[in-house]
Formats: structure tokens, sequence, C-alpha cells
């Protein structure tokens, strides 16, 4: 891959990647101000806002990380199943992406409901009971990707699949 689509591609894989740990913050305050905030009032807001704001960015962001991840790892050395920081960032993605699309997605409209019903002293807590989970996971995962493409640890998934091997992490 020439160099300048390289680095752009590099760029905007760890902007996505940024975003989408950022995004995972917000979802954090949010769910901790529902679960936590001092008035009726504000956590019907957190709930709603939750419900309304967070998916489409966070899955937005998760894709473009994971194809701009696809295009670096496609384009240069690392490959995708060769080396396995980069395969085990993949499948991180790929669940990531799956849970925030089958698993969270769906789950919105009844915490948009709940958030309503808060606003009238009403609802069934049991509704969001579960919500500290997707970002405690989020974030212990993308930290985990992250830690992974700084440290490049565990080298070559096929050893001596070529002249590079083990500790020769960096891309000429
Ligand atoms: C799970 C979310 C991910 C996060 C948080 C993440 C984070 C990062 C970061 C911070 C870097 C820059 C490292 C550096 O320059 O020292 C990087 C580089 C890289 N990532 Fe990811 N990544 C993720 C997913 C993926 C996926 C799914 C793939 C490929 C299938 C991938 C492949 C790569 C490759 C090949 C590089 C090195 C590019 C180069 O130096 O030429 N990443 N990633």
């Amino acid at each position: 891959m020439p160099r300048p689509l390289r680095r752009a591609a590099l760029i905007v894989h760890i902007v996505a990647a940024g975003a989408w740990i950022g995004i995972d913050v917000v979802v954090a305050t949010l769910v901790l101000a529902g679960r936590f905030g001092g008035t009726d009032q504000i956590r019907a807001l957190a709930y709603q806002a939750l419900a309304t704001f967070i998916i489409w960015p966070m899955l937005t962001a998760s894709l473009i990380c994971l194809v701009s991840g696809l295009i670096l790892g496609l384009g240069t050395r690392w490959g995708l199943i060769r080396y396995w920081w980069v395969a085990v960032k993949l499948v991180l993605n790929v669940v990531l992406c799956a849970l925030i699309a089958f698993l969270l997605r769906p789950g919105m409209a009844d915490v948009a409901a709940y958030g309503r019903a808060l606003t009238v002293g009403d609802g069934d807590p049991s509704t969001v009971s579960a919500l500290f989970f997707p970002p405690a996971v989020s974030l212990t995962a993308l930290t985990i990707a992250t830690g992974l493409a700084v440290v490049k640890p565990w080298g070559r998934i096929r050893k001596g699949g070529g002249r590079r091997g083990r500790g020769q992490t960096r891309q000429a």
C-alpha cells in the first residue's frame, strides 16, 4: 500500500477508535446518571438521551474502525490472521459490532419507554438493570485492543511462515 494511503487509513483508524472509546465514556456517564441522578427528571433525561443519541454514532465509529483496520491489515505485512495481535483485535471488533447491533440496539426502545415513565414517577427498573454491562465490557475490550495495537505481542500465528518472525514488530 502506498505510504500516504497507509497513513490516511491509520489516521482514520485511530480517530475512529478514539471516537468509539469517547462514546463509550458518554454511555457510562448516562448509565450512571440514569441510576444515581439526583431527581427523576435527571434520570429520565439520561435514559432518553441514551436511547435516542448513542447507538448510531457508536455503530458508525465501530464499523469505521473495523473497515480501516481491515484496510490496514490487508494493505500491510501485518495481514488479518498472520499476527495474533491483529487477529484478536479483529475478533474483538466484530464481536463488539454484533453486540451493539443485535443486543444493545433492540433494547433501546424499552430504555426510552422507561425514561418516559420516570417523568411521571413510574416504570419497571428491571428494564435498565443490566445497562452497566455494555460500557464496562466495551471499554475493557477497547482498552485491550489499544494495548494490543501499541505493544503488538505474541508474534506470528503460524511460526516460520515467512522471513520475519517473532520480535520483528515494526513495519519497515
Ligand atoms: C477493536 C478496536 C480497535 C482498536 C481500539 C484499535 C486501535 C489501534 C491503534 C491505537 C493503532 C495505532 C497503533 C500504532 O500506530 O502504534 C492501531 C493500528 C493498527 N490496527 Fe487497530 N484497532 C482496532 C481494531 C482493528 C482491527 C479490527 C484491525 C484489523 C483487522 C486492526 C488492524 C490494525 C493494524 C494492522 C494496525 C497497524 C497499522 C500500521 O502500523 O501499519 N485494528 N489500531
